[in-house]
């Protein structure tokens, strides 16, 4: 059974490593992969704005990094009231690795739930 508590906290004790001083917007993420491990990511921001890297995408890279890449679900724990989902490139990213990711949503006094399947419907891949 997934702990969904667990990756929520996960997600919250790296949101302060989020290196964001353009935005000042706070982002982390958790995924909880088949195995029963947990890898955070969070957003990585550039001067060079476009290369700005989110929270959602580390997450799945450092998981990769560590050879797991089947994932049961995501957590994602900001401080802003402006994020309220993935961004449309995280989608992609996501469901290159699953299509049917349950994504669990965490802002200040906000909280929502969402599949990659109805964030990304007929999502390209390969
Ligand atoms: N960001 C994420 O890390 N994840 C999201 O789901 C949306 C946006 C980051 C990118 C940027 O560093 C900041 O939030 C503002 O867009």
């Amino acid at each position: 059974m997934i702990d969904i508590n667990l990756l929520k906290e996960a997600s919250k004790k790296v949101l302060n490593n989020s290196y964001s001083p353009y935005s000042g917007i706070k982002v982390a993420a958790a995924v909880l992969t088949k195995n029963g491990n947990v890898y955070t990511g969070v957003n990585v921001e550039n001067s060079s704005y476009a290369l700005t890297s989110c929270a959602e995408k580390n997450a799945i890279i450092n998981s990769i990094i560590h050879g797991e890449k089947d994932f049961l679900a995501m957590a994602v724990y900001t401080d802003s009231h402006l994020v309220k989902s993935p961004c449309g490139s995280c989608r992609q990213f996501i469901f290159e690795f699953s299509k049917d990711l349950q994504i669990y949503f965490y802002g200040p006094d906000y909280y929502n739930e969402f599949n990659i399947k109805e964030l990304f419907p007929e999502g390209f891949s390969l």
